[in-house]
């Protein structure tokens, strides 16, 4: 976290504006999410087009800080997407960011929370350990249609 670092208490929580995508696309890969295969302001735009999926962000002082797409598929809820800026981490946004897209969550419905760490972030896996998540112990299998 750097000097002018932003709180979780500085940041209030909100579904996605027009304005805001290209913020958030920078946001992703300043955050290392971007990969060449998914482009992101479709997956926005894919998040934002029913209404049991959305795109969260953290805004402070105009700026998006922090996001998450939250989604139920009709069984569970599943994160993508959860970035904190660089500059902002460390003091507790992810927290804070994790817990809005879980609420969001709650207000569908939703029982179940899911969320899938690339082969290569690691890292993450403590994060996620303090914020309840386990191991689901399934392979995820995919296929494009
Ligand atoms: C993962 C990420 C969202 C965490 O955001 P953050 O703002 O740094 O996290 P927080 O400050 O809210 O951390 C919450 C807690 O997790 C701990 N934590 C954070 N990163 C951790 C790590 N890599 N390993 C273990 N614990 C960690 C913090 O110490 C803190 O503990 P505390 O509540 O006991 O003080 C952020 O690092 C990020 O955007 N990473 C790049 C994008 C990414 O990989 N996203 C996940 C995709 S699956």
């Amino acid at each position: 976290m750097t000097a002018d670092a932003v709180t979780a208490l500085d940041v209030a929580f909100r579904e996605i504006a027009d304005g805001d995508v290209e913020q958030v696309v920078a946001l992703w890969e300043a955050c290392g999410l971007t990969r060449p295969w998914n482009d992101p302001r479709l997956d926005v735009a894919d998040a934002r087009r029913t209404p049991t999926s959305t795109v969260l962000v953290g805004v402070s002082g105009g700026q998006v800080v922090s996001s998450a797409v939250a989604g139920y598929d009709g069984h569970r809820g599943w994160l993508y997407y959860v970035a904190v800026d660089p500059q902002h981490q460390g003091g507790g946004l992810g927290r804070a960011t994790v817990g809005a897209a879980e609420e969001w969550l709650r207000r569908q419905g939703v029982r179940k929370v899911r969320l899938m760490v690339r082969h290569g972030n690691e890292r993450v896996l403590g994060f996620y350990d303090g914020l309840g998540y386990t191991d689901s112990e399934c392979v995820v299998l995919g296929r494009d249609l």
